[in-house]
């Protein structure tokens, strides 16, 4: 695996290759990224993981100074998993001086996520276009367990006629059906183990629904004495999830399910 830290490098690296498959993660992997890496394997001939810990897209300078970075892993992680090239740019690169360019996705921006991180998706989607140009992949992977994102990414990518498909895959769960998230490590052991009323809240309201019933008001009874930020559905483009951010202690943490169609 090569590790490249500027455009002009990545440009080297990718000229002449065949089909690219773009990963696009803020390091801290773990097997939900593992995950991605495999299916962008499994369907291109040259594999492109970024790291790039935007701080566009983080609310508050704590959050962004608390992020798990542990480089030495992810590279050991991303080659394991069959990446060709990881992209770790620095901060210059992808935003050098005077850089004041953002795109805004508006719609499906809004609510949940949005709302409650002000600012959120807009870094999301303009780092993304970036990479996207950058990289010029012939598929980008992304992950059902930020659900709204992967919903951003794909207008983004209608919107502006961009030549990449986007692949949405299933959340990866620990055993207990926690989703994975870098913020787990953030979590002692009893947060760890109260934030399991989380997934399976999520999944009280989805057999509610299937009952005909009120899936957010059943979830938001099951989840066990986690404080809400949000428990409600969303409508992504004709796609139905139920979605949940919740406070465990000062970690965030945040999961969905889907009531109604596929995001792949
Ligand atoms: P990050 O949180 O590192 O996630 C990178 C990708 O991994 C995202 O598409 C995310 O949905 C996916 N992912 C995270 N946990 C997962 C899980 N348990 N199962 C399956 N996929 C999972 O999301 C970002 O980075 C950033 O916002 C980024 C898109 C890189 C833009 O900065």
């Amino acid at each position: 695996m090569k590790i490249v830290r500027t455009i002009a490098e990545l440009r080297a690296a990718l000229a002449g290759s065949g089909s690219v498959g773009l990963v696009p993660t803020m390091g801290a992997l773990h097997d939900g990224h593992v995950s991605l890496f495999r299916a962008a394997r499994a369907e291109n001939d040259v594999v492109v993981a970024s790291l790039f810990v935007n701080p566009a897209q983080f609310g508050d300078d704590a959050d962004l100074a608390a992020y798990p970075r542990d480089e030495d892993g992810d590279v050991r992680k991303a080659a394991d998993a069959g990446v060709d090239v990881l992209f770790a740019p620095a901060l210059e690169e992808i935003y050098p001086d005077g850089f004041q360019t953002w795109v805004e996705v508006e719609g499906v921006s809004r609510g949940l996520e949005g709302d409650a991180r002000p600012g959120h998706f807009r870094a999301v989607a303009t780092v993304c276009l970036k990479l996207f140009n950058i990289v010029r992949p012939e598929r980008a992977y992304f992950g059902q367990k930020d659900a709204q994102q992967a919903a951003v990414v794909r207008r983004l990518v209608r919107d502006l006629d961009l030549p990449v498909q986007i692949r949405v895959l299933p959340t990866i769960r620990d055993d207990d059906g926690l989703a994975i998230s870098s913020r787990n490590v953030r979590l002692s052991p009893a947060e760890r183990a109260a934030a399991v009323a989380l997934p399976r809240a999520l999944g009280r309201g989805a057999e509610e629904h299937r009952a005909g019933g009120d899936a957010a008001a059943a979830a938001r009874a099951a989840l066990n004495g986690l404080s809400p930020d949000y428990v409600e559905l969303l409508d992504l483009d004709g796609v139905l999830v139920l979605a949940s951010a919740v406070r465990v202690g000062s970690t965030r943490l945040i999961d969905n399910v889907l009531l109604k169609g596929e995001l792949s």
